[in-house]
């Protein structure tokens, strides 16, 4: 794992942009109980749905190719992360389509309930970099460990 650490930082680099993005929709998501009308909020969620395309791939092309080969003990929990990922897009894509509809509420009979889903999606993401970041890490010192 020769570049490891630059790619190490990249990845909580990239996961603190991620969580800054979170931050900010639910800042404008605070007191709205019904559909997203807020541009704002709009806009954060559709860069989010954007970021998280982009890294999401970056990650299925970098480091979870490359480090389950290099730490094969720890390839069923990279591979459940990388499962993950299209789940994450699913939901995010189902609340950007549901979001600023006014019958969203009426048809879902809850109110609030696209920030609930917001919510619940958001507890999901912070959970799976953080999995993630965990991982990393102990893969990048099982690694360094076996380089003599
Ligand atoms: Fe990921
Ligand atoms: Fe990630």
């Amino acid at each position: 794992m020769p570049q490891e650490k630059e790619e190490v930082d990249q990845l909580l680099d990239e996961h603190r942009a991620c969580l800054e993005l979170l931050n900010r929709v639910e800042q404008c998501l605070e007191g709205v109980t019904g559909p997203v009308q807020d541009d704002e909020a709009l806009s954060c969620l559709r860069k989010l749905e954007d970021t998280l395309q982009k890294h999401f791939k970056g990650e299925e092309e970098g480091f979870l190719l490359q480090l389950p080969l290099e730490c094969p003990h720890l390839a069923a929990r990279f591979q459940k992360l990388e499962d993950e990922h299209s789940g994450i897009l699913d939901s995010l894509s189902g609340v950007l389509k549901n979001a600023g509809k006014p019958e969203m509420d009426a048809a879902d009979r809850r109110p609030g309930s696209l920030k609930d889903h917001v919510q619940r999606l958001f507890v999901t993401i912070r959970r799976h970099e953080a999995e993630e970041n965990e991982l990393v890490m102990e893969a990048y010192w099982d690694t360094l460990g076996n380089i003599d």
